[in-house]
Protein backbone atom coordinates (compact mmCIF):
# COMPACT_ATOMS: atom_id res chain seq x y z
CA UNK A 1 0.00 0.00 0.00
CA UNK A 2 0.62 3.69 -0.83
CA UNK A 3 1.24 5.83 1.80
CA UNK A 4 0.67 9.24 1.39
CA UNK A 5 3.19 11.82 2.84
CA UNK A 6 4.16 15.23 2.51
CA UNK A 7 7.18 17.03 3.02
CA UNK A 8 7.06 20.44 4.49
CA UNK A 9 9.67 22.79 3.78
CA UNK A 10 10.29 26.54 5.18
CA UNK A 11 12.90 27.77 3.41
CA UNK A 12 15.46 29.99 3.93
CA UNK A 13 17.22 28.70 6.43
CA UNK A 14 21.01 28.29 6.20
CA UNK A 15 21.93 24.57 6.89
CA UNK A 16 25.70 24.04 8.66
CA UNK A 17 26.93 20.75 9.91
CA UNK A 18 27.68 17.28 8.82
CA UNK A 19 26.19 14.76 6.73
CA UNK A 20 27.25 11.29 7.06
CA UNK A 21 26.21 8.99 3.51
CA UNK A 22 24.32 6.40 3.31
CA UNK A 23 25.72 3.30 1.13
CA UNK A 24 25.28 3.65 -2.87
CA UNK A 25 21.90 2.72 -3.89
CA UNK A 26 22.87 1.76 -7.35
CA UNK A 27 25.39 -0.24 -5.73
CA UNK A 28 23.43 -1.97 -3.29
CA UNK A 29 20.57 -3.04 -5.62
CA UNK A 30 23.16 -4.98 -8.52
CA UNK A 31 25.07 -6.03 -5.18
CA UNK A 32 21.91 -8.11 -3.76
CA UNK A 33 21.33 -9.14 -6.93
CA UNK A 34 24.34 -11.00 -7.34
CA UNK A 35 23.98 -12.33 -3.86
CA UNK A 36 21.91 -15.05 -5.55
CA UNK A 37 24.62 -16.76 -7.60
CA UNK A 38 26.27 -17.11 -4.48
CA UNK A 39 26.51 -20.84 -2.74
CA UNK A 40 27.17 -19.31 1.54
CA UNK A 41 25.75 -16.37 3.17
CA UNK A 42 26.59 -12.81 2.11
CA UNK A 43 26.67 -9.92 4.40
CA UNK A 44 26.30 -7.12 2.56
CA UNK A 45 27.30 -3.89 5.15
CA UNK A 46 26.34 -0.22 4.43
CA UNK A 47 23.27 -0.95 3.01
CA UNK A 48 20.84 2.19 2.68
CA UNK A 49 16.90 1.87 3.77
CA UNK A 50 15.63 2.74 1.12
CA UNK A 51 12.31 1.29 -0.46
CA UNK A 52 14.29 -0.17 -3.67
CA UNK A 53 16.19 -1.99 -1.47
CA UNK A 54 13.26 -3.50 0.62
CA UNK A 55 11.91 -4.76 -3.10
CA UNK A 56 15.23 -6.33 -3.96
CA UNK A 57 15.00 -8.15 -0.68
CA UNK A 58 11.53 -9.40 -1.34
CA UNK A 59 12.64 -10.57 -5.14
CA UNK A 60 15.18 -12.41 -3.44
CA UNK A 61 13.45 -14.33 -0.81
CA UNK A 62 10.56 -15.05 -3.53
CA UNK A 63 13.55 -17.05 -5.62
CA UNK A 64 14.12 -18.67 -2.75
CA UNK A 65 16.96 -17.29 -0.25
CA UNK A 66 16.74 -15.65 3.11
CA UNK A 67 17.11 -12.15 3.30
CA UNK A 68 17.10 -9.88 6.31
CA UNK A 69 18.61 -6.40 7.69
CA UNK A 70 20.79 -6.65 10.46
CA UNK A 71 21.09 -2.79 11.50
CA UNK A 72 22.58 -1.34 8.46
CA UNK A 73 23.38 -4.54 6.91
CA UNK A 74 21.60 -7.38 5.03
CA UNK A 75 22.37 -10.94 5.09
CA UNK A 76 21.50 -13.13 2.49
CA UNK A 77 21.09 -16.99 3.77
CA UNK A 78 23.32 -19.71 1.85
CA UNK A 79 19.83 -21.69 0.80
CA UNK A 80 19.61 -22.59 -3.13
CA UNK A 81 16.91 -20.71 -4.74
CA UNK A 82 14.27 -22.83 -6.41
CA UNK A 83 12.22 -20.33 -8.70
CA UNK A 84 13.16 -18.44 -12.17
CA UNK A 85 10.46 -15.70 -12.19
CA UNK A 86 10.17 -12.50 -10.31
CA UNK A 87 6.41 -11.69 -10.12
CA UNK A 88 5.10 -8.67 -12.11
CA UNK A 89 4.38 -6.22 -9.29
CA UNK A 90 7.71 -6.27 -7.88
CA UNK A 91 9.53 -5.64 -11.35
CA UNK A 92 6.82 -2.76 -11.73
CA UNK A 93 8.20 -1.54 -8.29
CA UNK A 94 12.16 -0.86 -9.56
CA UNK A 95 13.52 -1.05 -12.68
CA UNK A 96 16.65 -2.23 -11.63
CA UNK A 97 14.88 -5.46 -11.20
CA UNK A 98 15.89 -6.28 -14.84
CA UNK A 99 19.91 -6.75 -13.34
CA UNK A 100 18.55 -9.85 -11.43
CA UNK A 101 17.67 -11.63 -14.99
CA UNK A 102 21.22 -12.07 -15.73
CA UNK A 103 21.73 -13.95 -11.90
CA UNK A 104 18.45 -15.93 -12.45
CA UNK A 105 19.70 -17.43 -16.59
CA UNK A 106 23.21 -17.84 -14.69
CA UNK A 107 21.61 -19.77 -11.14
CA UNK A 108 18.67 -21.53 -13.23
CA UNK A 109 19.02 -21.66 -16.66
CA UNK A 110 15.79 -20.42 -17.61
CA UNK A 111 13.92 -16.81 -16.24
CA UNK A 112 10.84 -15.21 -16.75
CA UNK A 113 9.39 -11.70 -16.24
CA UNK A 114 7.71 -8.75 -17.02
CA UNK A 115 9.25 -5.03 -18.78
CA UNK A 116 11.03 -3.31 -15.51
CA UNK A 117 9.14 -0.31 -13.78
CA UNK A 118 11.22 2.64 -12.41
CA UNK A 119 11.03 6.18 -12.59
CA UNK A 120 9.56 7.79 -15.99
CA UNK A 121 12.44 9.17 -17.48
CA UNK A 122 11.24 8.39 -21.39
CA UNK A 123 11.66 5.72 -23.06
CA UNK A 124 14.05 2.66 -21.24
CA UNK A 125 14.46 0.18 -23.35
CA UNK A 126 16.21 -3.13 -22.59
CA UNK A 127 17.30 -3.89 -26.33
CA UNK A 128 21.22 -3.86 -25.38
CA UNK A 129 21.12 -6.20 -22.39
CA UNK A 130 18.84 -8.85 -24.15
CA UNK A 131 20.96 -8.73 -27.39
CA UNK A 132 23.68 -9.51 -25.18
CA UNK A 133 22.21 -12.11 -23.18
CA UNK A 134 20.92 -13.56 -26.91
CA UNK A 135 25.12 -13.88 -27.17
CA UNK A 136 25.31 -15.74 -24.37
CA UNK A 137 23.56 -18.05 -25.57
CA UNK A 138 19.82 -17.86 -24.30
CA UNK A 139 16.78 -18.26 -26.55
CA UNK A 140 15.14 -15.06 -25.69
CA UNK A 141 11.40 -14.48 -26.75
CA UNK A 142 9.03 -11.60 -25.41
CA UNK A 143 5.24 -11.81 -25.92
CA UNK A 144 2.54 -8.83 -24.37
CA UNK A 145 5.39 -6.89 -21.75
CA UNK A 146 6.32 -11.07 -20.86
CA UNK A 147 10.11 -12.17 -21.39
CA UNK A 148 10.85 -15.70 -21.63
CA UNK A 149 14.50 -16.93 -21.65
CA UNK A 150 15.96 -20.28 -21.77
CA UNK A 151 20.11 -21.24 -22.22
CA UNK A 152 20.08 -23.24 -25.27
CA UNK A 153 22.55 -25.36 -24.29
CA UNK A 154 24.98 -24.04 -21.70
CA UNK A 155 25.59 -20.62 -20.90
CA UNK A 156 28.90 -19.18 -22.76
CA UNK A 157 31.18 -16.62 -22.57
CA UNK A 158 31.36 -14.31 -25.58
CA UNK A 159 32.59 -11.51 -27.23
CA UNK A 160 30.05 -8.18 -26.84
CA UNK A 161 30.44 -4.82 -27.98
CA UNK A 162 27.93 -2.52 -26.46
CA UNK A 163 26.07 -0.02 -28.66
CA UNK A 164 26.05 1.98 -25.39
CA UNK A 165 27.82 2.08 -22.50
CA UNK A 166 24.43 1.12 -20.18
CA UNK A 167 25.14 0.43 -16.53
CA UNK A 168 22.24 -2.10 -16.07
CA UNK A 169 23.41 -3.76 -19.18
CA UNK A 170 27.04 -3.93 -18.18
CA UNK A 171 25.78 -5.32 -15.00
CA UNK A 172 23.56 -7.92 -16.24
CA UNK A 173 26.16 -9.25 -18.32
CA UNK A 174 28.78 -9.50 -15.71
CA UNK A 175 25.93 -11.84 -13.42
CA UNK A 176 25.52 -13.70 -16.22
CA UNK A 177 29.54 -14.05 -17.28
CA UNK A 178 30.67 -14.86 -13.80
CA UNK A 179 29.17 -18.58 -14.15
CA UNK A 180 29.44 -19.15 -17.63
CA UNK A 181 31.55 -21.24 -19.38
CA UNK A 182 34.48 -19.10 -20.98
CA UNK A 183 35.77 -15.96 -20.92
CA UNK A 184 33.31 -12.95 -21.53
CA UNK A 185 34.85 -9.77 -22.81
CA UNK A 186 32.53 -6.36 -23.08
CA UNK A 187 34.20 -3.65 -24.71
CA UNK A 188 32.39 -0.03 -24.28
CA UNK A 189 31.33 -0.87 -20.94
CA UNK A 190 30.10 1.40 -18.42
CA UNK A 191 32.67 2.81 -15.76
CA UNK A 192 30.47 3.91 -13.19
CA UNK A 193 31.96 3.30 -9.48
CA UNK A 194 29.06 1.55 -9.04
CA UNK A 195 30.43 -1.08 -11.61
CA UNK A 196 33.48 -1.32 -10.05
CA UNK A 197 31.86 -1.71 -6.55
CA UNK A 198 29.77 -4.93 -7.88
CA UNK A 199 33.08 -6.59 -8.86
CA UNK A 200 34.88 -6.16 -5.81
CA UNK A 201 32.19 -7.99 -4.22
CA UNK A 202 31.96 -10.65 -6.82
CA UNK A 203 36.02 -10.95 -6.61
CA UNK A 204 35.66 -11.63 -2.89
CA UNK A 205 33.07 -14.65 -3.60
CA UNK A 206 36.08 -16.23 -5.83
CA UNK A 207 34.63 -14.35 -9.18
CA UNK A 208 37.35 -13.76 -12.44
CA UNK A 209 36.67 -9.94 -13.36
CA UNK A 210 39.93 -7.64 -14.75
CA UNK A 211 39.08 -4.22 -16.04
CA UNK A 212 36.11 -3.16 -14.72
CA UNK A 213 36.00 0.64 -14.61
CA UNK A 214 37.98 0.75 -17.62
CA UNK A 215 36.14 0.24 -21.07
CA UNK A 216 36.99 -3.21 -21.35
CA UNK A 217 35.76 -5.61 -18.69
CA UNK A 218 37.16 -9.12 -18.84
CA UNK A 219 35.25 -12.00 -17.13
CA UNK A 220 36.49 -15.81 -16.87
CA UNK A 221 33.35 -17.80 -15.93
CA UNK A 222 33.79 -20.13 -12.94
CA UNK A 223 32.18 -23.00 -11.47
CA UNK A 224 30.60 -21.32 -8.21
CA UNK A 225 31.03 -18.61 -5.93
CA UNK A 226 31.31 -18.56 -2.45
CA UNK A 227 29.87 -15.99 -0.33
CA UNK A 228 31.65 -12.64 1.22
CA UNK A 229 31.63 -9.52 3.17
CA UNK A 230 31.70 -6.79 1.64
CA UNK A 231 30.43 -3.28 2.05
CA UNK A 232 28.91 -1.20 -0.44
CA UNK A 233 31.12 2.38 -1.29
CA UNK A 234 28.83 5.94 -0.65
CA UNK A 235 26.59 6.90 -2.16
CA UNK A 236 27.98 10.01 -4.89
CA UNK A 237 24.25 11.06 -5.49
CA UNK A 238 23.23 11.41 -2.23
CA UNK A 239 26.78 13.76 -1.35
CA UNK A 240 26.34 15.95 -4.69
CA UNK A 241 22.26 16.38 -3.42
CA UNK A 242 23.06 17.52 0.19
CA UNK A 243 26.46 19.81 -0.57
CA UNK A 244 23.58 21.32 -2.77
CA UNK A 245 21.39 21.75 -0.36
CA UNK A 246 24.19 23.15 1.66
CA UNK A 247 25.08 25.58 -0.96
CA UNK A 248 21.16 26.85 -2.04
CA UNK A 249 21.29 28.30 1.58
CA UNK A 250 24.50 29.66 2.06
CA UNK A 251 25.82 27.31 3.98
CA UNK A 252 28.82 25.50 5.31
CA UNK A 253 28.84 21.26 5.91
CA UNK A 254 30.87 18.84 5.53
CA UNK A 255 30.15 15.34 3.61
CA UNK A 256 31.43 11.93 5.88
CA UNK A 257 32.66 9.28 3.60
CA UNK A 258 32.16 10.75 -0.24
CA UNK A 259 34.79 10.06 -2.32
CA UNK A 260 36.31 12.85 -4.35
CA UNK A 261 37.30 11.15 -7.19
CA UNK A 262 33.53 9.64 -7.51
CA UNK A 263 32.25 13.82 -8.50
CA UNK A 264 35.43 14.67 -9.88
CA UNK A 265 32.46 16.45 -12.95
CA UNK A 266 31.05 18.06 -10.48
CA UNK A 267 33.16 19.40 -7.87
CA UNK A 268 34.02 21.90 -10.80
CA UNK A 269 30.18 22.79 -10.94
CA UNK A 270 30.84 23.82 -7.58
CA UNK A 271 33.71 25.89 -7.81
CA UNK A 272 32.24 27.60 -10.92
CA UNK A 273 29.16 28.95 -9.07
CA UNK A 274 31.59 30.17 -6.45
CA UNK A 275 32.00 27.61 -3.46
CA UNK A 276 35.05 26.37 -2.06
CA UNK A 277 35.83 23.02 -1.58
CA UNK A 278 38.21 21.02 0.09
CA UNK A 279 39.13 17.83 1.51
CA UNK A 280 39.06 16.31 4.77
CA UNK A 281 40.29 13.71 6.69
CA UNK A 282 36.98 12.10 6.44
CA UNK A 283 35.55 13.32 3.24
CA UNK A 284 34.80 17.25 1.47
CA UNK A 285 34.38 20.38 3.39
CA UNK A 286 31.82 22.62 1.43
CA UNK A 287 31.31 26.40 2.09
CA UNK A 288 28.71 28.09 -0.26
CA UNK A 289 28.68 31.76 -1.00
CA UNK A 290 25.92 34.44 0.28
CA UNK A 291 24.43 33.90 -3.60
CA UNK A 292 25.44 31.36 -6.11
CA UNK A 293 27.36 32.66 -9.36
CA UNK A 294 25.68 30.88 -12.74
CA UNK A 295 27.35 27.54 -14.39
CA UNK A 296 27.82 28.57 -17.84
CA UNK A 297 27.18 24.85 -19.49
CA UNK A 298 26.17 21.71 -18.42
CA UNK A 299 26.01 18.47 -20.31
CA UNK A 300 24.96 14.74 -18.98
CA UNK A 301 27.24 11.63 -19.97
CA UNK A 302 28.17 8.56 -18.88
CA UNK A 303 30.69 8.24 -16.31
CA UNK A 304 33.24 9.41 -15.72
CA UNK A 305 31.55 12.99 -16.86
CA UNK A 306 28.75 15.03 -15.38
CA UNK A 307 25.81 12.20 -13.88
CA UNK A 308 22.91 12.62 -15.47
CA UNK A 309 21.51 11.52 -11.78
CA UNK A 310 22.54 15.44 -10.74
CA UNK A 311 21.09 17.28 -13.11
CA UNK A 312 17.99 17.94 -11.97
CA UNK A 313 19.77 18.95 -8.30
CA UNK A 314 22.04 21.37 -9.89
CA UNK A 315 19.34 22.85 -12.41
CA UNK A 316 17.12 23.54 -8.84
CA UNK A 317 20.89 25.37 -7.50
CA UNK A 318 20.78 27.32 -11.28
CA UNK A 319 17.60 28.70 -10.40
CA UNK A 320 18.35 30.58 -7.94
CA UNK A 321 22.34 31.40 -9.23
CA UNK A 322 23.20 35.02 -10.72
CA UNK A 323 22.66 34.49 -14.84
CA UNK A 324 21.96 31.88 -16.80
CA UNK A 325 22.81 28.37 -17.27
CA UNK A 326 22.57 25.72 -20.12
CA UNK A 327 21.82 22.14 -19.49
CA UNK A 328 22.08 19.66 -22.31
CA UNK A 329 20.40 15.76 -20.91
CA UNK A 330 21.88 13.70 -23.53
CA UNK A 331 21.22 10.40 -21.33
CA UNK A 332 17.71 10.05 -20.92
CA UNK A 333 15.03 11.73 -23.39
CA UNK A 334 12.44 11.84 -20.40
CA UNK A 335 14.51 13.75 -17.63
CA UNK A 336 12.97 17.42 -17.90
CA UNK A 337 9.54 16.70 -15.72
CA UNK A 338 10.88 18.62 -13.07
CA UNK A 339 10.75 21.85 -15.01
CA UNK A 340 7.37 22.14 -14.47
CA UNK A 341 7.40 21.77 -10.69
CA UNK A 342 10.64 24.36 -10.44
CA UNK A 343 8.61 26.59 -12.66
CA UNK A 344 5.85 26.65 -10.02
CA UNK A 345 8.28 28.02 -7.27
CA UNK A 346 8.96 30.86 -9.83
CA UNK A 347 11.98 29.48 -11.94
CA UNK A 348 12.47 30.61 -15.19
CA UNK A 349 13.71 27.86 -17.39
CA UNK A 350 12.95 27.22 -20.77
CA UNK A 351 13.22 23.91 -22.01
CA UNK A 352 12.92 22.71 -25.23
CA UNK A 353 13.78 18.84 -26.41
CA UNK A 354 17.49 17.70 -24.51
CA UNK A 355 18.56 21.11 -23.77
CA UNK A 356 17.09 23.83 -20.99
CA UNK A 357 17.96 27.33 -20.63
CA UNK A 358 17.87 28.05 -16.31
CA UNK A 359 17.52 32.20 -15.93
CA UNK A 360 18.75 32.38 -12.18
CA UNK A 361 16.08 34.36 -10.27
CA UNK A 362 17.36 36.13 -7.08
CA UNK A 363 14.77 33.95 -5.30
CA UNK A 364 12.55 31.23 -5.42
CA UNK A 365 9.34 31.05 -3.66
CA UNK A 366 7.92 28.48 -1.59
CA UNK A 367 4.61 26.32 -3.31
CA UNK A 368 2.73 23.33 -3.46
CA UNK A 369 5.00 21.03 -5.69
CA UNK A 370 4.83 17.19 -6.93
CA UNK A 371 7.91 15.15 -7.07
CA UNK A 372 7.45 14.24 -10.42
CA UNK A 373 10.63 11.12 -10.07
CA UNK A 374 13.50 10.25 -7.65
CA UNK A 375 16.14 13.19 -8.65
CA UNK A 376 13.51 15.60 -9.11
CA UNK A 377 12.00 14.74 -5.94
CA UNK A 378 15.74 15.67 -4.44
CA UNK A 379 15.68 18.99 -6.73
CA UNK A 380 12.31 20.11 -5.36
CA UNK A 381 13.51 19.49 -1.75
CA UNK A 382 16.61 21.68 -2.76
CA UNK A 383 14.85 24.21 -4.67
CA UNK A 384 12.64 24.60 -1.37
CA UNK A 385 15.40 25.12 1.27
CA UNK A 386 16.38 27.96 -0.57
CA UNK A 387 12.89 29.24 -1.49
CA UNK A 388 11.15 32.24 0.28
CA UNK A 389 8.56 30.42 2.71
CA UNK A 390 6.65 27.40 2.55
CA UNK A 391 7.22 24.29 0.07
CA UNK A 392 4.63 21.32 -0.04
CA UNK A 393 6.19 18.23 -1.71
CA UNK A 394 3.68 15.46 -2.05
CA UNK A 395 4.44 12.06 -4.14
CA UNK A 396 7.53 12.08 -2.06
CA UNK A 397 7.47 7.98 -2.12
CA UNK A 398 9.93 8.34 -5.44
CA UNK A 399 12.11 10.59 -3.17
CA UNK A 400 12.48 7.64 -0.69
CA UNK A 401 13.73 5.22 -3.24
CA UNK A 402 16.62 6.75 -3.10
CA UNK A 403 17.05 9.02 0.37
CA UNK A 404 17.75 7.48 3.66
CA UNK A 405 16.12 9.76 6.45
CA UNK A 406 16.34 12.43 4.20
CA UNK A 407 14.29 14.74 6.67
CA UNK A 408 15.98 13.58 9.42
CA UNK A 409 19.43 14.16 7.63
CA UNK A 410 18.44 17.63 6.78
CA UNK A 411 16.95 18.82 10.00
CA UNK A 412 20.45 17.68 11.63
CA UNK A 413 21.32 20.33 9.21
CA UNK A 414 19.08 23.31 10.84
CA UNK A 415 16.60 22.46 7.83
CA UNK A 416 12.75 23.35 8.64
CA UNK A 417 11.55 20.40 7.45
CA UNK A 418 8.88 17.69 8.76
CA UNK A 419 7.11 14.80 6.79
CA UNK A 420 3.51 14.29 7.53
CA UNK A 421 1.39 11.39 6.96
CA UNK A 422 -1.94 12.11 4.87
CA UNK A 423 -3.78 8.66 5.56
C1 LIG B 1 21.47 3.40 -14.15
C2 LIG B 1 21.17 4.00 -12.80
C3 LIG B 1 20.46 5.33 -12.96
C4 LIG B 1 21.28 6.25 -13.85
C5 LIG B 1 21.64 5.56 -15.16
C6 LIG B 1 22.59 6.37 -16.03
C7 LIG B 1 20.87 2.08 -11.35
C8 LIG B 1 19.94 1.28 -10.51
N1 LIG B 1 20.31 3.09 -12.06
O1 LIG B 1 20.23 3.19 -14.81
O2 LIG B 1 20.31 5.92 -11.67
O3 LIG B 1 20.53 7.41 -14.14
O4 LIG B 1 22.28 4.30 -14.89
O5 LIG B 1 23.74 6.70 -15.32
O6 LIG B 1 22.07 1.87 -11.37
N2 LIG B 1 19.33 2.06 -22.94
C9 LIG B 1 18.86 1.49 -24.11
N3 LIG B 1 18.76 0.12 -24.17
C10 LIG B 1 19.11 -0.67 -23.11
C11 LIG B 1 19.60 -0.07 -21.93
C12 LIG B 1 19.70 1.31 -21.87
O7 LIG B 1 18.53 2.17 -25.06
O8 LIG B 1 19.00 -1.91 -23.23
C13 LIG B 1 19.41 3.55 -22.86
C14 LIG B 1 18.45 4.10 -21.79
O9 LIG B 1 17.16 4.24 -22.31
C15 LIG B 1 19.10 5.42 -21.45
C16 LIG B 1 20.60 5.11 -21.58
O10 LIG B 1 20.69 3.92 -22.38
O11 LIG B 1 18.75 6.39 -22.40
C17 LIG B 1 21.28 4.86 -20.23
O12 LIG B 1 20.69 3.76 -19.58
P1 LIG B 1 21.47 2.82 -18.55
O13 LIG B 1 22.91 3.23 -18.48
O14 LIG B 1 21.14 1.42 -18.89
O15 LIG B 1 20.77 3.21 -17.20
P2 LIG B 1 20.15 2.26 -16.10
O16 LIG B 1 21.03 1.08 -15.91
O17 LIG B 1 18.71 2.06 -16.38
Amino acid sequence: MLILEKLIIDGGTRLCGEVKLQGAKNSVLPILAASILCDDECYIDNCPRLSDCNVSMRIIRHLGKSAYRDGGSVIIGNEEITKNDIPEDMMREMRSSITFLGAIIAKMGEAKISLPGGCELGPRPIDIHISALRQMGVDISENHGLIECKVRDKLRGAVIALPYPSVGATENIILAAVLAKGTTIISNAAKEPEIVDLTIFLRSCGAKIIGAGESTVIICGVESLSGAYHKVIPDRIEAISYMSAIAITGGTGELIGVVPEHIMAVIPIFEESGCKLQSTDSGLSITAPERLGAVKYIRTMPYPAFPTDAQAIIMALMAQSMGTSVFVETVFSGRYKHIAELQRMGANIKAEDRVAVVSGVERLSGASVSATDLRGGAALVIAALGADGRSEISNIHYIDRGYENIEGKLKKLGACIARVNLT
